[in-house]
């Protein structure tokens, strides 16, 4: 026993030593502290204060933080067999309300070496102190000693909606596992559980005056979505369907289960205990199909099936309708205390509503036009009926379509209808947002990259209502995802990156740093039992930074990796380590090819970066568009296409601006230059329907009035040609100058077309 003790002892001493060691010669002492997400402020100054059985914890009940201080004793018992005394000691921990700090969820922490002193106005930024506390603790229990860091930490969020979802109607998960779900967004400071309840894949919440849409709505015999699963199961056991929910109904297997309002209350209060609100969707009048399989006589038709993309919705002319959703409504407001209710009202297959002469009768009699204004008096009808018990709605972008009121809250998750936040903040509404890339966590293309860095907004979302922003959320879709080894592994450590932006102020954001403090807390993930998957790829992220001034493009690399070697060629060759040391932003003039790799003893691993890089004529001038671009995929407007920054694999990245009319654009060089050569880059992935153009002119002109066709590209790509395709179309322009570049390319699909970028030189 000793010599386990002995071993312990050590093991956390190393746990800062070690720290120190990796970091102590290159890194500010603040990153050697592996909080996430980051703290507001944070000042490391040398020393530690050690926290032991001799500890006292100092606080007066009227302070009113008996909750935190009997989470954090519990936690500190784990550790140290104990709790802390609260008669005296050694030492202390002083926890006490100030309200100097403003904000519920603020708090200031002070580690000196004799005293800890933890201060806030409410339970939230105790709580939140509480978890910061908590990460600069080994994962390891029974130990007999902690050693603290001398620190100062002063910290509040950047928003107050900071959540993950988590749909249990697709497959189900126990309550045990969201609990656990619980504890893992408290730790990392997240306060909101959105659970999407019911889905046309099954009803998972008890309502008692519907018995029904438990005993059988949430049950199935197994579905297309379980079959994907139980073939991904022959390579990969974590599809495998969970048995827990799996059980034999009139001699066939059935997979389902549901909540019981007891067992929904008591997670209603866990949570509570750690700040996180639970927040449930009833998505209506669409993905009702669970409810409607009973209840056919709620669809229009009186129907359960799969109109022309998703499932037949409510009818929403139909009184017996809303009493329906009236008593589910009124029981779940019972359930959950939460301040706001999803009604969902995304996906609604609206066809049944424009067959339906009873909708049209009550379309004519009421003056509404079309049925996305029916859509809009359905959500108006259920918002009321919610705002007279005191809650907030909040609802999926969709509901935009027909217009809504500006007391909704909207989740922005289709990232490809890019004019969806301005128009959410612009119509008065609050906005979270969840756009689906990158923050679908079920999508196999979410990477920690992206959750981490990438913009979620357009160049012209309203900066000055930015105040309207009201957080971000992630979420899990679970149609193929059955079990919680697979749930861990997409979420973990995932929600740390969205935690960082949600939390943290965007100015310390920084993804080296994050990545840095990312392995201590995998640790504490892993001593929680979290199955989290850690990817980090080999694969280069290129950015470039055009400096008009100089005339020049900077390049620079990102990675998933902590302090990689890599080299680059600027000529097309595949660099070997004698070629250039990536050694931060590089420069180039003119035009180069890149090619870029890491090296692990020093072999180039895959995936090789290949990059074409020019600073031609027309960055940064100005470009007239007789046809818009589609405003969904807008890129940063007018200036993308000769912004110098080209597109990479993805049509949703940014940088590639798409069209479902020709392209019709005049490059204004503003001066008559000699030309010698034109290209344009496009994309093709059938999939999605995105084509290339049937062929690309470029005319020329000086006076900008009369223009002489100067080059007609074709190619010879047939438009059924599968998987991620480039063309350039490029041409010759030796001999000619010209002030003006007319470029035409047809859209001859009736598809989009992606473009980036004009190059003219
Ligand atoms: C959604 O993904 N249908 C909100």
């Amino acid at each position: 026993m000793a010599f386990h003790i002995r071993i312990f002892v050590l093991k956390h001493v190393l746990y800062f030593v070690g720290i120190c060691l990796l970091f102590s010669c290159s890194q500010p002492a603040t990153e050697q502290i592996s909080i996430i997400p980051a703290p507001a402020h944070l000042n490391v100054s040398g020393g530690e204060f050690v926290l032991d059985s001799k500890t006292q914890l100092i606080f007066s009940e009227a302070d009113g933080f008996q909750n935190e201080i009997d989470f954090f004793q519990l936690y500190i018992s784990e550790k140290l067999g104990k709790e802390l005394s609260i008669i005296d000691g050694r030492n202390s921990l002083e926890i006490l309300k100030s309200n100097e700090i403003e904000g519920e969820e603020s708090y200031s922490l002070i580690i000196q070496e004799h005293k800890i002193t933890l201060k806030a106005s409410h339970g939230k930024g105790i709580f939140y102190g509480l978890m910061s506390l908590k990460q600069l603790i080994p994962p390891s229990n029974s130990l007999e000693e902690i050693r603290l860091p001398v620190l100062e930490i002063s910290d509040q969020p950047t928003y107050e909606w900071r959540g993950m979802h988590l749909d249990v109607s697709r497959h189900f998960f126990s309550m045990d596992y969201l609990k656990r779900y619980v504890d893992l967004l408290a730790l990392y400071k997240l306060n909101k559980l959105h659970l999407h309840l019911t889905d046309d894949q099954g009803w998972r919440i008890e309502i008692k005056k519907y018995p029904q849409l438990t005993e059988q709505g949430a049950w199935r015999t197994f579905n297309d979505q379980d079959s994907i699963c139980i073939d991904k199961s022959i390579e990969d056991p974590r599809f495998a369907l969970d048995p827990k929910h799996i059980k034999v109904i009139d001699d066939r297997l059935h997979y389902g289960g549901y909540y019981t309002q007891e067992e929904l209350k008591d997670l209603v209060a866990f949570a509570g205990t750690r700040h996180v609100e639970i927040i449930p969707e009833i998505d209506m009048p669409g993905h009702m199909m669970a409810a409607i399989s009973v209840f056919p006589e709620l669809a229009c038709n009186g129907e359960a099936a799969w109109g022309e993309v998703f499932s037949t919705p409510l009818c929403p002319v139909n009184e017996e309708v809303y009493t329906f959703v009236e008593n589910v409504l009124t029981e779940v407001s019972e359930i959950f205390p939460s301040k706001y209710i999803h009604i969902g009202a995304d996906e609604v297959e609206k066809s049944t509503w424009e067959e339906s002469s009873e909708c049209n009768e009550f379309m004519r009699e009421n003056g509404i036009e079309d049925v996305d204004l029916l859509q809009s008096y359905f959500v108006e009808r259920v918002t009321t009926f919610l705002q007279d018990k005191g809650k907030e709605v909040v609802v999926w972008d969709d509901a935009l379509a027909g217009g809504i009121d500006a007391s909704l809250n909207v989740m922005y998750w289709r990232n490809w209808v890019a004019e969806v936040p301005d128009k959410v903040v612009k119509n008065g509404n609050d906005l979270i947002l969840t756009p689906g890339d990158p923050f679908y966590f079920s999508s196999p293309n979410s990477k920690l990259f992206d959750i981490y860095n990438k913009k979620l907004l357009g160049a012209k979302f309203p900066e000055e209502l930015s105040y309207k922003i009201k957080g971000l959320q992630a979420c899990l879709w679970t149609e193929t995802i059955p079990s919680e080894e697979l749930a861990d592994a997409m979420l973990f450590p995932n929600v740390l990156a969205l935690a960082e932006r949600a939390w943290s102020p965007s100015s310390i954001q920084d993804w080296d740093a994050f990545k840095r403090r990312l392995p201590s807390q995998l640790d504490i993930l892993e001593s929680m039992g979290v199955k989290y998957e850690y990817k980090q790829s080999n694969a280069l992220i290129p950015f470039m930074n055009v400096d008009l001034e100089n005339k020049r493009i900077g390049v620079s690399f990102e990675t998933d990796l902590n302090d990689p070697i890599i080299y680059y060629t600027t000529d097309g060759t595949i660099p070997t380590s004698a070629a250039n040391l990536y050694q931060g932003e590089f420069f180039v003039n003119g035009s180069a090819s890149i090619v870029a790799a890491v090296f692990e003893d020093g072999e180039a691993k895959e995936p090789i970066l290949k990059k074409q890089v020019d600073y031609h004529l027309a960055i940064g001038k100005p470009v007239v568009y007789n046809k818009a671009w589609n405003p969904s995929y807008p890129a940063g407007d007018a200036g993308s296409l000769t912004n110098g920054l080209r597109g990479g694999d993805s049509y949703n990245d940014g940088f590639w601006q798409g069209f479902t009319n020709d392209l019709d654009v005049i490059v204004d060089l503003e001066e008559v230059n000699d030309l010698s050569y034109f290209s344009a880059n496009f994309m093709q992935l059938i999939g999605p329907g995105v084509f290339l153009p049937g062929s690309l002119e470029v005319s020329i002109s000086e006076d900008g009035k009369t223009f002489e066709k100067v080059l007609t590209l074709n190619h010879t790509i047939s438009s059924e040609e599968e998987g991620l395709i480039f063309h350039n179309f490029e041409g010759s322009l030796e001999g000619k100058s010209a002030r003006f570049v007319q470029v035409n390319a047809k859209n001859t699909q009736s598809g989009f077309m992606f473009v980036d970028e004009l190059v003219i030189k």
